[in-house]
């Protein structure tokens, strides 16, 4: 991008808006025709400009016509405000960049090195492609129950004893915020000859803040998804997929699986607000996130001083997996009030109207946006604290040891030959000695405690009928109460 300025321009959303509000004449997909033909309540719910921006795929002007279009611009604003060689925008989320680098990265039989904690997204799409991971363990904290990243020595470690691996998958930062050594991951990943992916689907607004960790792309990464929606004001089920400039991926691969994985009917929506938070970022990006970095130092403060609660994060910075943190996650210890973090989120919910992001036997975590309300932020010092008051109870909380196993759990076959494989349900206690077809994740700890492929230890599934015990929910599995499980047949 030649000029700066250009930033201040969203030409998908331009164009859409352009085409939508002239009030053509539309004898093209959706059905609705831009309002008229939906159902009266949604018009009402929606909005009538809503249901005008909602267009077709295929308009000349907005995505068809001289190159490059709009849709082809904002693509490349995205890549330039991003660091980018290429960027591509995504309406299935971050979950869908996973799965088109795994059809380009791993295909049938190829080996790689990923994150053993790496979001379900990634192992669907080994599903898909018929890669091979070999897993490297993330950090570990039994007492918070929290997966910190990859330390550089373990990918390096995992890539020198799979020397055929064609790529590193790895997670920075993670669910709690913290950011992983990915300068320290990129070098070792060169070192073995491949090319690093950091799924930094939760830190689209790294190194748009100095007081932000940086972003893996300036830190020599190879691709990088981030998912716009989660932090930086675009519609839910938005995301980013990016190349390096000097990416050893080659984009024009990567651009086909993506197209394998990818509506022909895009959402319109969605791609304008990814336009629009392009913009956003890198207009307003370091005031606006400046803000809500000053509300959350206060709101920290105000959290530290309720008896029993610990605000993590910082203090953590300097454990192995553990480079950064980022300040728009607010990690609150609860142990200490007698309650599980189960119990304080269903209290906030109950009595304060008041939603977090993720609560577990430890914690409750609350995810900030870019333009956090600061309001809300400053009052829920105060809401918990008046919740904390009529539920706290004497006596720590005992955290659930997570079995070691299963971090460092690796593959007994390849996911796609467990997932598609012929299976049969078995009662938990038969499956030991088995190879599962299921993904299993609780939250907590939100690491996959088993994946298809995996065998199934006695100790995993003790482990896993404790969390589900303990109030947690067993994501993936096929019976939620964990009396049963598909495993591979024969
Ligand atoms: C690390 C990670 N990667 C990918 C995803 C998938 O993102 P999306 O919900 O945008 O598809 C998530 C979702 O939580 C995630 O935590």
């Amino acid at each position: 991008m030649a000029d700066p300025a250009e930033h201040q321009t969203a030409p998908y959303l331009d164009a859409l808006a352009s085409y939508a509000f002239r009030g053509p004449t539309r004898f093209h997909v959706p059905g609705h025709k831009g309002g008229p033909g939906v159902d009266p309540a949604l018009r009402r719910a929606l909005g009538d400009s809503t249901l005008e921006l909602d267009v077709a795929q295929g308009v000349y002007g907005i995505d068809l016509g001289p190159d490059p279009t709009p849709y082809d611009r904002a693509e490349a604003l995205a890549a330039a405000a991003y660091g980018a060689r290429r960027s591509w925008f995504l309406t299935n989320g971050a979950t869908q960049g996973n799965h088109a680098l795994c059809l380009a990265l791993a295909p049938l039989g190829t080996a790689v090195v990923a994150q053993r904690n790496s979001h379900a997204s990634l192992v669907d799409g080994l599903v898909l492609s018929g890669g091979m991971p070999h897993w490297a363990a993330p950090e570990y904290d039994p007492e918070l129950e929290m997966a910190y990243g990859v330390t550089a020595q373990t990918l390096a470690a995992a890539l020198a004893a799979t020397p055929e691996a064609a790529a590193a998958f790895v997670v920075s930062p993670t669910y709690y915020g913290m950011a992983a050594d990915v300068a320290g991951c990129a070098e070792v990943a060169h070192d073995a000859g491949v090319p690093l992916v950091v799924d930094q689907a939760w830190g689209p607004h790294f190194g748009f803040h100095r007081d932000l960790p940086p972003s893996a792309l300036s830190q020599g990464a190879d691709a990088v998804l981030t998912s716009t929606h989660k932090i930086v004001g675009s519609l839910t089920q938005s995301a980013m997929l990016h190349v390096a400039r000097d990416s050893r991926v080659d984009a024009d691969r990567l651009a086909r699986a993506l197209r394998l994985v990818r509506s022909t009917s895009q959402s319109s929506l969605l791609l304008a607000s990814l336009d629009a938070a392009r913009r956003q970022l890198a207009i307003h990006g370091q005031d606006l996130l400046g803000r809500t970095l000053a509300a959350a130092a206060r709101a920290r403060e105000s959290l530290a001083a309720i008896e029993g609660c610990r605000v993590v994060g910082e203090d953590l910075v300097g454990r192995p997996g553990v480079a950064a943190w980022d300040p728009l996650r607010i990690v609150i210890d609860v142990r200490e009030t007698g309650c599980t973090g189960y119990e304080v989120a269903q209290a906030l919910e109950r009595g304060s109207d008041v939603y977090v992001e993720l609560a577990t036997h430890a914690t409750i975590v609350l995810v900030l946006g870019i333009g956090q309300p600061v309001d809300a932020l400053e009052r829920f010092a105060h809401d918990l604290a008046a919740e904390l008051a009529d539920i706290r109870r004497p006596g720590a909380q005992l955290a659930i040891a997570h079995p070691a196993a299963s971090i460092a759990g690796q593959s007994a076959v390849a996911p796609r030959e467990a997932f598609l494989g012929p299976a049969e349900v078995v009662d938990v206690d038969a499956a030991v000695g088995r190879i599962s077809c299921e993904a299993i994740a609780g939250y907590p700890p939100g690491i996959p405690a088993l994946l298809p492929g995996e065998r199934i230890t006695a100790e995993l599934v003790d482990y896993l009928r404790r969390l589900s015990g303990a109030g947690a929910r067993l994501h993936g599995a096929s019976d939620p109460q964990f009396r049963t499980i598909a495993v591979l047949a024969g």
